[in-house]
C-alpha cells in the first residue's frame, strides 16, 4: 500500500479538490483505494455524500481499529474514512500520547490496511502542527498544491522546514501547480521561476470552472465529465505521481 498525503499549510490551494479527484483517478486506473478526510471541515466526505457513523470521533480514530469507521462511496473500488467534528482536536489527543508514540500513530493506525488497500489518500487540514508531523512521516509521498503566488511558496517552504524537522526525505515531496490562470502575469512568471525544480511535478491544475462546480454535483469531475480538461489534468497528475512513487 502506498500512502499520499495531499497536504498544504496555506488554507484553499486546491487539497481536497486534489485528494478527492486523484482518489478517483486512482481508482479508476485498478487500484483499491481509501481516502481518508482528516479535516474536521469533512469537505471531501461532502464531496462523497459520506457522513461517519454515530459513534465514531477523533480519539477512537486513534486508538485503532479503524476499518469498522470505513464506508464505501458510490464508486468501485473507492471507500471513504469519513472526517468527524471532533477532529479539529486530533492534536490534543496527539499530545497527550507517550513521547515515542506522538509522532507515529498514524503511520501505526494505518498498518493493518496494508493488505486491504493499494492506496491510501489523506485529504489533509491546513496545519502546521503534532498532526501535520505524523502525516509527514505516514506518508510514502507528500503531494502539495502550489497555487503560483507568494504565499503558497511560503507554505511550500514551511513544508520543507517541517520535512527537516522531523528528518523526512525531501524526494518525497511532489509539488504541483494549482489553480492555475495564464492569463495572470504573476502566474506565468512564478511558474517560470519555479517549473524545473526537481520538486515540482510537470502536471499543472487549471484553474477551472468544472471543479468549482464539484460542489454543486457532489462528484469527482471525472464522474460528471470524464471528458473535460479537470478530468483529464487529474488523471495525469495522478499517473505522473504513482509511476514516480513506484520509482518509474
Ligand atoms: N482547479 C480549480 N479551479 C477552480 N476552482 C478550484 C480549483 N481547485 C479548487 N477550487 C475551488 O477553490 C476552493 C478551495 O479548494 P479546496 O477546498 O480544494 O482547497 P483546500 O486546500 O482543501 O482548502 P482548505 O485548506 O480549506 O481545506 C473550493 O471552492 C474549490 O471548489
Ligand atoms: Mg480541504
Amino acid at each position: 500500500m502506498k500512502i499520499f498525503a495531499i497536504y498544504s499549510s496555506k488554507g484553499g490551494v486546491g487539497k481536497t479538490a486534489g485528494a478527492v479527484n486523484l482518489s478517483y483517478s486512482a481508482a479508476q486506473c485498478g487500484h483499491r483505494v481509501l481516502l481518508c478526510d482528516l479535516d474536521a471541515q469533512g469537505a471531501a466526505s461532502f464531496y462523497f455524500r459520506v457522513r461517519p457513523g454515530k459513534k465514531f470521533n477523533g480519539k477512537k480514530l486513534l486508538q485503532g481499529g479503524l476499518k469498522k469507521f470505513i464506508r464505501a462511496s458510490d464508486y468501485e473500488r473507492l471507500d471513504l474514512l469519513p472526517a468527524h467534528f471532533s477532529f479539529r482536536n486530533l492534536d490534543l489527543v496527539l499530545a497527550k500520547l507517550e513521547e515515542e508514540r506522538r509522532r507515529l500513530a498514524l503511520q501505526k493506525l494505518f498498518k493493518p490496511l496494508a493488505d486491504e488497500y493499494d492506496v491510501l489518500i489523506m485529504d489533509c487540514p491546513p496545519n502546521l502542527t503534532l498532526l501535520s508531523e505524523n502525516i509527514i512521516l505516514a506518508a510514502d509521498s507528500v503531494v502539495t498544491p502550489v497555487i503560483p503566488t507568494t504565499l503558497s511558496l511560503v507554505a511550500l517552504k514551511q513544508l520543507l522546514k517541517l520535512f527537516r524537522k522531523v528528518g523526512a526525505k525531501e524526494k518525497r515531496i511532489n509539488a504541483y501547480f494549482s489553480m492555475v490562470e495564464p492569463r495572470k502575469v504573476m502566474h506565468r512568471d512564478m511558474i517560470a521561476q519555479y517549473e524545473q525544480y526537481a520538486i515540482f511535478r510537470k502536471v499543472q491544475i487549471p484553474y477551472l470552472a468544472e471543479v468549482e462546480k464539484m460542489g454543486l454535483h457532489r462528484q469527482p469531475v471525472a464522474a460528471v465529465s470524464p471528458a473535460s480538461i479537470a478530468a483529464k489534468q487529474y488523471t495525469s497528475l495522478w499517473l505522473e505521481i504513482w509511476n514516480r512513487s513506484i520509482g518509474g
